[in-house]
């Protein structure tokens, strides 16, 4: 079976009505990121940002996946598929996608202070609206908190997801302006013979060498034209 890798970002749950980051309307213009979304930000106030990680899994339990995520876990029957994701949310696991490597976190999840990348200390939250509060104590006795990567911290998962990406015979790149790093390195680890494809509506600029196919439409009106492209 050929190895198809997906890169996915805030864009393929756009339609499931979760807002993007840096789209007109985004979190970013809403929120102070680096307050919310970075280690010092945490360190500052972590009640703040407990808060805001909180109301961001509370508003997965109102939304569900859309046409991309699921013809995204579809694939899996002709494909070996392995998704990339930055989001932290949950709805590429809802569609049964089988192998996930979430680069940013994932909010269903919580770890301790401490040490936030032990293994040991990270716990799956029973439900969306499982909100962490100050005083919850992670295993190792420090406050528990989102198992999210902030801006600030190291990204321990890019080195299987570039193992991936640089054994895939086909990449897909979904809905992310390739604006933060390491996730946007990606693209650089794929092999001279991998297909590469980019689908978002206001594409990102990638490097005319790279031979990227371009499909500038929604994820899944570009997810379908991606599969027609693909039989
Ligand atoms: N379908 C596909 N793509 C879409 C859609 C849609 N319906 N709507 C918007 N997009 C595209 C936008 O054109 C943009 O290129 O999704 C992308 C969203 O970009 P960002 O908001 O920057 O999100 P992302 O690239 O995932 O951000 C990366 O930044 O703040 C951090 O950790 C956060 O994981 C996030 C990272």
């Amino acid at each position: 079976m050929q190895k198809l890798v997906f890169l996915t970002g805030a864009g393929i749950s756009a339609e499931s009505g979760i807002t993007t980051f840096r789209d007109s309307g985004g979190l970013w213009e809403k929120y102070p990121v680096m307050k919310v979304a970075s280690i010092e930000g945490y360190e500052a106030d972590p009640s703040l940002v407990i808060q805001f990680y909180n109301e961001r899994r509370r508003q997965l339990a109102g939304v569900q996946p859309n046409d991309a995520h699921h013809l995204v876990a579809a694939l899996e029957d002709r494909y070996e598929v392995t998704v990339v994701t930055q989001n932290v949310d949950d709805l590429h696991e809802r569609t049964g996608s089988s192998h996930i490597i979430h680069l940013h976190g994932e909010l269903m999840k919580a770890t301790s202070t401490y040490r936030p990348n032990d293994p040991e200390q990270v716990v799956t939250l029973p439900s969306h609206d499982a909100d962490i509060k100050m005083g919850d104590r992670a295993r190792d006795g420090s406050q528990l908190r989102p198992f999210i990567v902030w801006f600030g911290e190291a990204v321990p998962m890019i080195e299987p997801a570039a193992d991936a990406v640089q054994q895939a015979d086909i990449l897909v790149i979904i809905g992310t302006s390739l604006n933060v790093y390491p996730a946007a390195g990606l693209i650089h680890y794929a092999r001279p013979g991998c297909r590469i494809f980019l689908i978002d509506p206001k594409p990102a600029n990638v490097a005319e060498s790279l031979g990227v196919h371009i499909i500038a439409k929604g994820a899944s009106e570009g997810m379908k034209e991606l599969c027609e492209l693909l039989k």
